[in-house]
């Protein structure tokens, strides 16, 4: 059985793979068997996440990229082809949700909306069409967004990241009928994970006993609790599972 779920000969590239849920992601991956390159803005966190992976018997390849920029998109997807010789599994897991797009939408700049719907949306799309070619020549290739709880319920003050997640579950969707049985599409749901991105909102006491108060599993979820799900999902134990949207939320949405 465990056999299903081994990744080896698979090379995975995963956008935002430099701390947080990327990181955790990335390790994952790598400890399922397959060669990884972690992708992100900044250099030194993919460095480090690549010498964890090396340094652990396991192959991974840095290179920076901006997920909002084609060419380095281009760029990205070049580079571990040449190295790994295919592109297998694409995470795309960059993602931002910054405090200049929180509150109400009289309140938020058109720019700072599309900025969000750039990052978290067209950069998801523009990586998958970019690496449409090396998923389709390879045997089970796999698309995997990571989007959220707010891509299937609204939040409160967060209009530009809830519109971006419910794009990028209904990318998911429509790419999922596009590609089919030739390559995957699937998307997975945290609820609330302990990261940078959630650093504020862990560090407001309120707002924190309220998020944990409202989650049946009682707490914030580990990067690495996002892991397992995407190892699965990007796996032959996922043989049959396209276009679906898999919550990883402590029951947050079964509410
Ligand atoms: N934490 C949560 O509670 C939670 C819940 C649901 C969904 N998510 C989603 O999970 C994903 C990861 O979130 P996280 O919490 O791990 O956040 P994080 O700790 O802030 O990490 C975000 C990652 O994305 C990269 N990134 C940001 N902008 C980028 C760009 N333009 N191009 C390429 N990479 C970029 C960052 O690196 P650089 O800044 O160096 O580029 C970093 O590696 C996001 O899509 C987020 O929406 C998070």
């Amino acid at each position: 059985m465990t056999e299903q779920f081994d990744l080896s000969g698979r090379v995975a590239l995963v956008t935002g793979g430099g701390r947080g849920i990327g990181h955790a992601i990335a390790i994952g991956l790598a400890n399922a068997g397959a060669a990884v390159v972690p992708s992100a803005r900044s250099t030194d966190e993919i460095e480090s996440v690549a010498d964890e992976i090396k340094a652990d018997g396991g192959d991974a390849f840095p290179v920076s990229a901006d997920v909002t920029n084609s060419g380095d998109v281009k760029s990205v997807i070049d580079r571990a082809k040449d190295e790994f010789g295919s592109i297998d599994i694409v995470v795309n897991n960059a993602g931002i949700n910054p405090d200049n797009t929180l509150g109400q939408p009289e309140d938020v700049s058109s720019e700072s909306f599309d900025r969000v719907l750039d990052v978290n949306l067209n950069g998801a799309y523009e990586v998958t069409r970019t690496a449409a070619s090396e998923l389709h020549e390879t045997d089970g290739g796999s698309v995997i967004n990571v989007a959220s709880i707010g891509g299937l319920v609204g939040l409160p003050r967060q209009h530009p990241y809830v519109a971006s997640k419910h794009g990028l579950v209904g990318l998911t969707k429509s790419i999922s009928l596009d590609w089919s049985p030739e390559v995957r599409v699937n998307a997975i749901a945290p609820g609330y994970v302990s990261t940078e991105l959630t650093e504020d909102l862990e560090g407001n006491k309120r707002l924190r006993q309220s998020i944990i108060n409202r989650t049946p599993m009682d707490r914030f979820a580990e990067p690495e609790e996002i892991a397992g799900p995407t190892v699965f999902l990007a796996s032959d134990a996922a043989s049959y599972v396209t276009g679906a949207v898999l919550e990883v939320d402590g029951g947050w949405t079964a509410r």
